[in-house]
């Protein structure tokens, strides 16, 4: 019989997803299962999205063109207009999703074997999407004391090699809530210049900052025939499954790759790009994001102040996105996170994500854990409660003192 590749099997299942089995079993048993595990938000998608897809009119639903529908892409360089960024609708192709855009900047600026340099804890399926592409991750390893910040340029650099080809970070980051300052981006647009990389930036996230002020990549003029964006509308519209995404460059050569691939995998989903077209033709889309970005910020904080009441939680408040990745006071997250599936007592139970899953080198993250603040204030009030309580029982039974003690 034959196999699947090697390729195929070396491509990480999600982490994220890994342990979603024990969570549907726990709720088959009548649990109630705060999911901090996910980054999938709540927030109703915009009315005037969804009236887009509705009421659009369509009797063949043929393929829509590879780059996007001009409307769409329309759309999208006024989006970036009013966010002061300088884009003709001809440097954006519409990709199926953010991912589509990040497999796309893969393959186009490095060939199989070579290198991308990649801040890590990150997103676990740029793991995915490098074994695809068969390139090699080569992690920049940031730590919770800093807030996963950047270390010094020169610690960057000593991990630039022949095969080195790009530089790929998401900003505002997932897992980290990092928020790159101007010196940091300054640093990396340096160091890119300096050794004629590629510099992908992943700003899926990009309205999501709640401190200081996001500074896209593509502000940066020097790197304008290097730089490559990736963005979605998945988070800032509250529309995952819209599968819409886009991949900017200034760099025609770029494009050009661009449209190639594009045209490979035909064209994105027709509906959605009309949503969008609907949603920016509204005249209150800006207050609408601005609305979402502010419930976001007061989750943020009402979910850190809880989290603070936690004894022996370490984290440093996230700029953006919607992350928490929290040092727990556990030896191993993963066996806590199955534990308060599989035999936490009560109705309730939370679900995080494992540390371990957002980093490349073994043995990192392993006492760490991410948490999505994408529920309402009182579940997360509730799901802070649960894990405050889960984290006391889980160490008392561990240390063996449930069982010595109370049988
Ligand atoms: C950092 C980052 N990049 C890309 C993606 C993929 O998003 P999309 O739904 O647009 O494919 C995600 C999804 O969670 C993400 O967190």
């Amino acid at each position: 019989m034959p196999k699947p590749s090697a390729r195929s099997a070396a491509a990480p299942a999600s982490p994220i997803r890994r342990l979603y089995p024990l969570s549907v079993e726990a709720k088959k048993r009548g649990k109630k299962v705060y999911h901090l595990n996910i980054g999938q938000p709540d927030i109703p998608t915009p009315r005037a999205f969804m009236r887009g897809v509705r009421e659009a009119k369509i009797e063949v639903l043929d393929y829509a063109p590879s780059p996007g529908i001009p409307e769409a892409l329309e759309a999208l360089a006024r989006y970036y207009g009013e966010c002061d960024l300088q884009v003709a609708k001809e440097e954006i192709l519409i990709t199926i999703g953010g991912s589509e855009g990040i497999t796309f900047a893969l393959t186009i600026a490095c060939d199989p074997g070579d290198q991308v340099l990649i801040p890590q804890p990150f997103y676990p399926n740029y793991l995915g999407y490098a074994r695809l592409t068969n390139v090699e991750i080569v992690p920049i390893t940031t730590c919770r004391e800093d807030g996963f910040h950047l270390p010094p340029r020169q610690e960057i650099e000593t991990l630039i090699g022949p095969r080195t080809k790009a530089i790929l970070f998401s900003h505002p980051g997932n897992p980290t809530g990092v928020v790159y300052t101007r010196a940091e981006m300054e640093m990396l647009v340096d160091i890119a210049l300096k050794n004629d990389l590629f510099i992908i930036s992943d700003e899926v996230y990009r309205e999501f900052v709640y401190e200081g002020g996001h500074t896209s990549l593509l502000t940066f003029r020097e790197v304008r025939d290097r730089a490559i964006l990736v963005d979605s509308i998945s988070k800032r519209l509250s529309a995952c499954g819209a599968r819409i995404g886009a991949l900017i460059s200034h760099n025609k050569d770029v494009m050009a790759a661009a449209a190639k691939c594009a045209t490979i995998r035909l064209s994105a989903p027709t509906f959605e790009q009309l949503g969008l077209v609907a949603f920016m033709a509204d005249p209150s889309h800006r207050a609408v994001i601005e609305e979402m970005i502010g419930e976001y910020r007061a989750r943020r904080d009402l979910f850190c102040q809880e989290l603070c009441g936690i004894p022996g939680i370490t984290f440093r408040v996230p700029e953006g996105a919607f992350y928490v990745m929290m040092g727990l006071p556990v030896e191993d997250s993963e066996a806590f996170i199955r534990w308060m599936l599989t035999d936490y007592p009560g109705p309730e139970t939370v679900m995080l994500a494992p540390g371990a899953g957002f980093y490349v080198t073994p043995g990192l993250g392993k006492d760490e854990a991410r948490a999505a603040y994408v529920l309402k204030a009182d579940d997360l009030r509730r799901a802070c409660a649960v894990l405050a309580d889960g984290l006391s029982l889980f160490s008392r039974t561990v240390t063996g003192e449930i069982v010595a003690g109370r049988g």
